[in-house]
């Protein structure tokens, strides 16, 4: 069997950054430590973060004064800062520099008059924040379907495009295309990340080259969810949380096993996964090739 790793995968620097504020804030204060909604899509990483003392709340009401909150990497909206400032709590800002960055642009366009298009899931926490800087006058489109004909009924003068951070770059230039077609004088910011960006191509890479992908992360997140979608189109996928869920019978002899990870997925547990399929594997075929695991098993971050 031989077994090849994504170059990237798991936890990106934003995700990195806001876990480590969170466990920083709470080795340090004295005070209560919570995060809104979950801090990653991740359940196994939740649970490590309430073995440590930092709980998730979903409304901010439910925040007891002074204490200590978390932004998680996707942001928040003005108006839930507005809640939590007048509740005088401690904030942590975990929000990632490049979920900033599309608040930024999307804001600064409606602000000099522009509708705002937004390329992403509605319901995403990400989106739900963008489209409260702009007063959540924003149109969300999350399928090519969703691109109307026409978009609007009344055309407007200025029209300014962004995307989540996490959108697939095929579905960004076929939306894009189309949208273009109809209204040729948009401004186009394609604010996908680069991690997200490497983590695909990377992804895509490994799926050309095996029998069968194992994509490791939650189903809720997005960008685990895009890992999944590219690779399930170039081969055989299956997309688990944890070792626990592998199955023998999905492997075989000889085979070539591909394995991926989104951008929440902490490489401890990357790291079971690989432990157990070369398991399997030398129950298989007796030896097994990996390729591109040192930086997996040899990991620290978090737990070892
Ligand atoms: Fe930030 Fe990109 Fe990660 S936007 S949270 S570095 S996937």
């Amino acid at each position: 069997m031989k077994i090849i790793i994504s170059k990237k995968a798991g936890f990106c620097q934003g995700v990195k950054r806001a876990l480590d504020l969170a466990i920083s804030e709470t080795t340090q204060s004295e005070e209560p430590v919570f995060t809104f909604g979950p801090l990653v899509h991740n359940n196994q990483v939740i649970s490590y973060l309430e073995d440590l003392g930092i709980e998730r709340i979903d409304r901010i009401e439910e925040l007891p004064i002074g204490s200590h909150i978390i932004i998680r990497s996707h942001g928040i909206g003005p108006k839930d800062l507005e809640k939590i400032k007048a509740r005088n709590l401690m904030i942590v800002d975990g929000t990632c520099g490049k979920v900033k960055k599309v608040q930024n642009i999307a804001k600064g366009l409606y602000e000099k008059g522009y509708s705002i298009i937004i390329l992403g899931a509605p319901k995403h926490p990400e989106i739900k924040a963008i489209r409260e800087y702009v007063n959540d006058e924003a149109l969300v489109i999350n399928s090519l379907a969703d691109i109307k004909n026409p978009i609007f009924e009344k055309t407007p003068e200025k029209i300014g495009l962004v995307c989540q951070t996490t959108l697939s770059h095929a579905f960004f230039d076929m939306a894009v295309e189309k949208i273009s077609s109809q209204i040729p004088h948009i401004e186009i910011y394609n604010t996908i990340c680069g991690a997200t960006h490497t983590r695909q191509n990377e992804a895509r890479a490994v799926a050309e080259k095996v029998d069968l992908v194992i994509v490791i992360g939650s189903p809720e997140s997005s960008n685990t969810a895009k890992l999944a979608e590219l690779s399930v189109e170039i081969t055989n996928m299956h997309l688990i949380e944890m070792q626990e869920e592998l199955e023998e019978s999905w492997f075989s002899e000889g085979m070539k096993i591909g394995i991926t990870a989104g951008a929440s997925s902490p490489a401890w547990i990357i790291k079971e996964v690989i432990n157990r399929i070369m398991e399997i594997g030398r129950k298989l075929d007796g030896k097994v090739e990996v390729e591109n695991a040192s930086q997996y098993l040899v990991t620290n971050e978090l737990k070892s």
